[in-house]
């Protein structure tokens, strides 16, 4: 494939990114503008972070729009979706993104309460993009999934174990949905990063931020852009034939205990 088709293999799809006011998510949604997506920035609290995000990508010649829902909600996500088709056309790259504050503490501590809510947040999430996306998808017989994990899935630690548990369950979800609609003609595929520096994850202090970068073998921090490449690099053409695969982003620090 010549160099440009390979930096607009996006060309003409629709891009879905669920949290892309902030984070990852934002990060995303710029990367795969660049590669031609017309962007839906979806977005809960932040109108004026989600258009910032805009406004960057229209500065750089790209498409996109702003919309507000809460995914947890199924009713918020099918009026998106429908938003995304009738300004663009049926969404192409589902991103799932939107990053969920969880209570920290030991699992045996928390409240079922507390557990149930994490959970729910995650996959109710899924679930409902998911839904609204696959009869468009399913119709054109193409379609790509993007699930954002965390690292934490696959290596616990102590007191984030709402987190982990909710994230394993989005993961083994990922997994059932890879073998369900490939004979559809979608792919669905996880990326796994490890701690990433983010709002989400300013709220460490800064010796442990330095002490993961350090403990990497690339002693390097995580950056949100360094997600959104794996992202791109899923939702093109590159990757048709990766499905139910996971790509991890650690800078190698999975090889260590
Ligand atoms: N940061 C890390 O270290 C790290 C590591 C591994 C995996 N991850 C994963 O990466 C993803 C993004 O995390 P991040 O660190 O980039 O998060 P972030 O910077 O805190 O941003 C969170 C995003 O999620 C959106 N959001 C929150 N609740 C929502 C809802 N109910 N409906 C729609 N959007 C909602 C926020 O929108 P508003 O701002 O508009 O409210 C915001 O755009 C998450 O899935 C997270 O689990 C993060």
């Amino acid at each position: 494939m010549p160099d440009q088709e390979i930096l607009r293999q996006l060309q003409g799809k629709v891009a879905l990114v669920t949290g892309a006011s902030r984070g990852i998510g934002a990060a995303a949604a710029k990367r795969l503008a660049q590669s031609g997506a017309s962007v839906v920035i979806n977005y809960h609290q932040n109108r004026d972070a989600a258009q910032k995000v805009l406004d960057k990508i229209e500065d750089s010649g790209g498409r996109g729009m702003v919309f507000q829902a809460d995914v947890t909600r199924q009713d918020q996500v099918a009026s998106m979706i429908e938003a995304a088709r009738e300004k663009f056309s049926a969404v192409d790259v589902l991103v799932n993104n939107a990053y969920f504050p969880f209570e920290v503490g030991q699992l045996h501590e928390l409240s079922w309460e507390s557990l149930h809510r994490a959970v729910e947040h995650e996959l109710s999430a899924f679930y409902n993009c998911v839904q609204a996306c696959l009869p468009q998808m399913a119709e054109k017989k193409s379609g790509k999934i993007i699930v954002v994990s965390t690292r934490l899935a696959q290596q616990p630690l102590p007191r984030m174990g709402a987190y982990a548990a909710a994230k394993s369950a989005l993961e083994s979800m990922a997994n059932t949905m890879a073998i369900e609609l490939g004979p559809l003609g979608i792919n669905v595929n996880v990326v796994t990063p490890a701690f990433t520096l983010t709002d989400a994850s300013m709220i460490m202090p800064e010796a442990f931020r330095e002490r993961v970068r350090e403990t990497r073998p690339l002693k390097k921090h995580l950056y949100p852009e360094d997600v959104a490449g794996a992202i791109a690099f899923l939702a093109g053409s590159e990757a048709n034939m990766l499905t139910g695969s996971q790509i991890l982003i650690t800078g190698g620090s999975h090889l260590q205990l």
